[in-house]
This record gives structure tokens, C-alpha cells and sequence, in this order.
């Protein structure tokens, strides 16, 4: 049984006077596995913080279907297994981290002794310790964060769903979310994220979708979507030959650069490496490395978000609102 699975799922907004509509998420399907970590990724607006509105209930789908192990949303007992953590976290000023922590084990009917176990634990899981118990008014933005991730955990859930679990993070910051994902996959637990920073993605996610406007254009194990070899690098030694072989060489280069005697170009796919190599050692260069180049997740995201702008969008037409 997966941990969640999406069917079909749409949102459509009706916005304005003139009720246009806006397809916010248009027909989705994906399914993220039991104990991993799923990266959710797309540009502003793309539909990741609609989707996952619906799927912890808060919003309707307009069509199509979810579940949450095996449970069709909205579900009672998917929620007692479910920990979010919203997009922008709104919390109570005066509460400190301690006392938000216990009323929300309240509201899960959490006794006393187990709140403030739990509560503890939490505090130092997200590295709170040294505040729990001044005003979240006087918290930063990272702070903020790491109390939302705490409130997220308090029912020790089988599956998080954290939108933007990074953002407003330092560097810092961030390794240490990435360290809490990380643990709570070995935990067993299932999570689902949502990032604009692809190298935190790259980093922990074992599977990834990426969605643009409200379509998903790729999913699957990162390295299937990262897998295309666009090139190979070649590094070689010219400090000793002169301008014009060094010249005759880059001609059958695609990128060139030339910095401290060694000359650096990439090769398309394709290119004849040996005769490249070849060529260069008959003139005097050495050779120093041999590199494929791989696309990276950045290279696939910007191709998607170009695949959604030239695609025409029924979705905002204002032919369709009066319908
Ligand atoms: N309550 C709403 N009413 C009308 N339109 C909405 C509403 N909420 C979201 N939208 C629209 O739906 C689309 C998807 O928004 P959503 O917030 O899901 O995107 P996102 O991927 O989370 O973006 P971001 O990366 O900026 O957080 C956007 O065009 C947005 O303007
Ligand atoms: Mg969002």
C-alpha cells in the first residue's frame, strides 16, 4: 500500500468578478512509496502548496481522488497518521515553542507526561532549546520554521507533508532539515516536501515530481530524471605549446576556457573523444581528465518550466468562466 496516491486530482479556482477560472492543479497522478523521501518541485504558482492543501484535507478537490494509506481523503484516521507543516506557519505571539508543543499534543489527546516527553524531545530535534521558552514574537524566520517542524511532529506521524520545509533557512538551517528528513526516513517515516532549492532536493529526496503549471512533467528516482549524459569535459595541459596548435585544437571544441596553462572544453555527445585526445597529445598538450557531464536536476527543472510557458493554457481562458 503506497503512503499517498493521486488520482486524477484538480483544483479549479474561480477568481474575480467575472468567476475566471484558474486550473491550479489539472489532473495530477502520482504515488509516493512508504519510507521515503518525496521531493515535490515547481515554480511559483505551479499548484505544490494546492496539492498539498487537498490532500491534508484543508482544501476540496474540484476532481479526481486521493489517498492516504489507503484511505480516501478526507479521512479521519489518515489525519491521526498525518504531520504538516504549512506553507507560511501562523502561530500564537505569545506562546513560547514549549507551550505551543503542548496544545497541540491536547489537541491529539496527548496526557500531560507525554506532552512534555514528547514536547522535549521535539525541542531538541529542531535545536530550540535555548529559546523554549521565550515569546515565538521574538523568534526569527528560521526559528519559526523549526518550531512549525516541531508542531508537524508532536503526533509522531507515519507521513509529513512539509511545504517549503526549507525556505527562510541559512545554510545551517538547512543541513539541519535536511538531517531531520534524513532521520525520519530511517525512522520508517514517509515524506513528502516541497523545495525550490534543488540541491536540498538532490540531496535527500529518493524520488522527485515536478510540477508545472498544475501539470506534472516528470516523476521518478532522481537519477532516471538526471540521467542524460549532455557532454564530456576534457582538461589538458597546453602551457608548453604554442598559440596556433593551442588555436587548431579549440576549433573542434564546443566550450572553451583557458585558465593557469590548462585548457578546459566540453565536447557535445556524440564528439569522437580519442580523435579529440589524440589530436591534442600530436600537438604537445597533456592530457589531464576525462569527465562525462550529466544533466543536472536544475538543467530539467528550467526545461520544464519553459515546457509549461509555451504551452497555451485552456485553463485561464475567459471563453470557459461563462460554462
Ligand atoms: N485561494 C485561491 N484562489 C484563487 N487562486 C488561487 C488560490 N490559491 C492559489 N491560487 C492559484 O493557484 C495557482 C497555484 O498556486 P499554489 O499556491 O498552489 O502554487 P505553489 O506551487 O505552491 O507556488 P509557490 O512556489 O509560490 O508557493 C496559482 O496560480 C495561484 O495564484
Ligand atoms: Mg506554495
Amino acid at each position: 500500500m503506497n503512503a499517498i496516491e493521486v488520482r486524477g486530482l484538480t483544483k479549479t479556482y474561480r477568481k474575480g468578478f467575472l468567476r475566471r477560472r484558474v486550473d491550479a492543479v489539472h489532473a495530477i497522478d502520482f504515488a509516493v512509496l512508504q519510507g521515503e523521501a518525496f521531493g515535490f518541485l515547481g515554480p511559483n504558482g505551479a499548484g505544490k502548496t494546492t496539492t498539498m492543501r487537498m490532500l491534508m484535507g484543508l482544501i476540496a478537490p474540484t476532481a479526481g481522488t486521493a489517498t492516504i494509506f489507503g484511505h480516501q481523503i478526507p479521512n479521519r484516521e489518515a489525519r491521526q497518521r498525518l504531520g504538516f507543516l504549512p506553507e507560511a506557519p501562523y502561530f500564537y505571539d505569545y506562546l513560547s515553542v514549549s507551550e505551543l508543543l503542548d496544545f497541540t499534543g491536547r489537541l491529539f489527546g496527548q496526557n500531560a507526561a507525554e506532552r512534555a516527553k514528547r514536547g522535549d524531545e521535539l525541542i531538541e530535534l529542531v535545536g530550540l532549546q535555548n529559546a523554549r521558552n521565550s515569546a515565538l514574537k521574538s523568534y526569527s524566520k528560521g526559528m519559526l520554521q523549526r518550531a512549525g517542524i516541531a508542531q508537524a511532529l508532536m503526533n509522531d506521524p507515519d507521513l509529513v507533508v512539509f511545504d517549503e520545509p526549507m525556505s527562510g533557512l541559512d545554510p545551517i538551517g538547512r543541513k539541519d532539515v535536511r538531517d531531520i528528513i534524513l532521520g525520519l526516513k530511517e525512522q520508517g517515516k514517509t515524506v513528502f516536501f516541497s523545495s525550490h532549492i534543488l540541491s536540498d532536493v538532490e540531496s535527500v529526496a529518493d524520488r522527485i515530481a515536478i510540477i508545472v503549471r498544475g501539470k506534472i512533467h516528470d516523476v521518478g528516482r532522481l537519477r532516471e530524471i538526471v540521467s542524460a549524459q549532455i557532454g564530456t569535459e576534457i582538461v589538458m595541459q597546453v602551457a608548453s605549446i604554442d598559440k596556433e596548435s593551442e588555436g587548431q585544437l579549440c576549433t573542434k571544441a564546443d566550450r572553451v576556457r583557458r585558465h593557469d596553462g590548462d585548457l578546459t572544453v566540453m565536447l557535445g555527445p556524440g564528439s569522437d573523444i580519442d580523435a579529440f585526445v589524440r589530436n591534442g597529445h600530436d600537438l604537445g598538450a597533456k592530457l589531464i581528465s576525462i569527465t562525462p557531464i550529466h544533466e543536472t536536476l536544475e538543467d530539467v527543472f528550467v526545461r520544464a518550466a519553459n515546457d509549461g510557458e509555451n504551452e497555451t493554457t485552456p485553463a485561464s481562458s475567459d471563453a470557459e468562466a461563462s460554462s
